[in-house]
């Protein structure tokens, strides 16, 4: 596992201090959630430059930076070890408690929100959606996640001893309940049987969290289906030279076969035909976005992050589906480069 943090975003996101601040302009933007990587914290710069961003286009974002501990060394520690169910049941409270959140409702009492993960933290984001009575998400974009699992964990860097311990733990031993309980990533850690195609038998029975929140088992939970469903949009981005994420297509719920590199995308899985966690019917919506920028894990550049924030966050409108620009004119970053923002070419999913 290599630290999933954000220094790129530290160099190429530089603003100047001195904007002008744009004046409050209603209708008012939905307050952001945003969930980080790996080894990262949530009172990183890189995080924070990133939520500074955000609020460049559409002033007046609140933005909450999803935490375990107030403590950053400690958040940071939670994301290799702990028990992710339970980690998200605690995120999920604390966002009913926070009074910012709580003055954006919607016409049900729901928290309104949009939500943004990096890395594992788009798929707890994805598994707070389903899981987090009372929230209600509109946009939910994740960059690089894993959302149909990893099927290998990636070698740490020499010196990071709390990665190697998490490694060290899951070794012949990922689908323990001593592991689930307590090593992050072995929760999203998932093997399939080579005869079926389907999760293998220790990844149904032991996973603590990704078997669950894939609605993967035999009983599947109706209200995942429905929150998944109601999302307005949720926007993949996977990164094309993404060598971290084994396998990268896992950014898009697609499966890769481990002996022949063959790619299915998720459209042609069971998971999807069967619409076990409502994609299908997201994607009948138009609300199932599969998008890639170019470069490795979290290889994020300005342009395509403003470009996805202005489109998928800031205020709701009326319209529902309508599309927001960012208003490039009163905050002042460089244009929006579109030839950028590659859609996806199916052709390259379906090898
Ligand atoms: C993880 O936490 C959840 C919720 O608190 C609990 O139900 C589950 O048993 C725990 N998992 C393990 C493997 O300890
Ligand atoms: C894969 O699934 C088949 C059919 O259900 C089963 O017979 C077989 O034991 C499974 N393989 C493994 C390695 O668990
Ligand atoms: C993966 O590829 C191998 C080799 O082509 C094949 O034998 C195997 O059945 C494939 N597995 C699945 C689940 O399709």
């Amino acid at each position: 596992m290599r630290l999933l943090t954000l220094p790129a975003l530290l160099t190429l996101l530089v603003f100047s201090t001195a904007l002008p601040s744009p004046p409050p302009s209603p209708p008012k933007s939905l307050p952001l959630l945003i969930w980080h990587g790996l080894g990262d914290r949530y009172d990183a710069d890189g995080l924070h430059t990133v939520g500074t961003l955000a609020n460049k286009i559409h002033p007046g974002t609140h933005i909450y930076y999803i935490r375990l501990d107030d403590d950053g060394s400690a958040d940071r520690s939670a994301s290799f070890f702990g028990n992710v169910s339970a980690q998200v049941a605690k995120v999920c409270e604390d966002i009913k408690a926070d009074p910012q959140l709580a003055r954006s409702l919607d016409e049900k009492g729901g928290i309104r929100v949009d939500a943004l993960g990096f890395s594992q933290g788009g798929q707890f984001l994805r598994g707070l959606v389903e899981r987090c009575e009372g929230l209600s998400v509109r946009s939910l974009m994740t960059f690089g996640s894993q959302h149909n699992g990893i099927s290998e964990f990636q070698t740490c860097g020499s010196y990071d001893f709390v990665c190697k311990g998490a490694v060290a733990l899951v070794k012949g031993n990922a689908w323990t309940e001593y592991v689930q309980g307590r090593v992050v990533p072995a929760q999203y850690y998932r093997t399939v049987n080579e005869t079926t195609g389907r999760g293998s038998e220790g990844y149904l029975e032991g996973s603590g969290f990704l078997a669950d929140v894939n609605n993967e088992r035999s009983v599947k939970r109706g209200e995942y289906v429905e929150r998944i469903a109601a999302l307005e949009r949720f926007v993949m981005w996977v990164f094309e030279e993404d060598k971290t994420v084994i396998p990268k297509e896992s950014g898009w719920f697609a499966e890769v076969n481990g002996t022949d590199g063959v790619v299915t995308g998720l459209r042609e899985r069971a998971m999807y035909k069967e619409d076990w966690l409502g994609l299908r019917r997201l994607d009948e919506k138009g609300g199932l976005v599969f998008k890639s920028t170019p470069g490795g894990h979290m290889d994020l550049n300005e342009e395509v992050l403003a470009e996805a924030f202005g489109e998928y966050f800031g205020p709701e409108t009326s319209e529902k589906g309508a599309r927001l620009m960012p208003q490039t004119g009163s905050v002042g970053y460089a244009p929006v480069l579109r030839e950028q923002v590659m859609l996806v070419d199916e052709s390259k999913i379906y090898l």
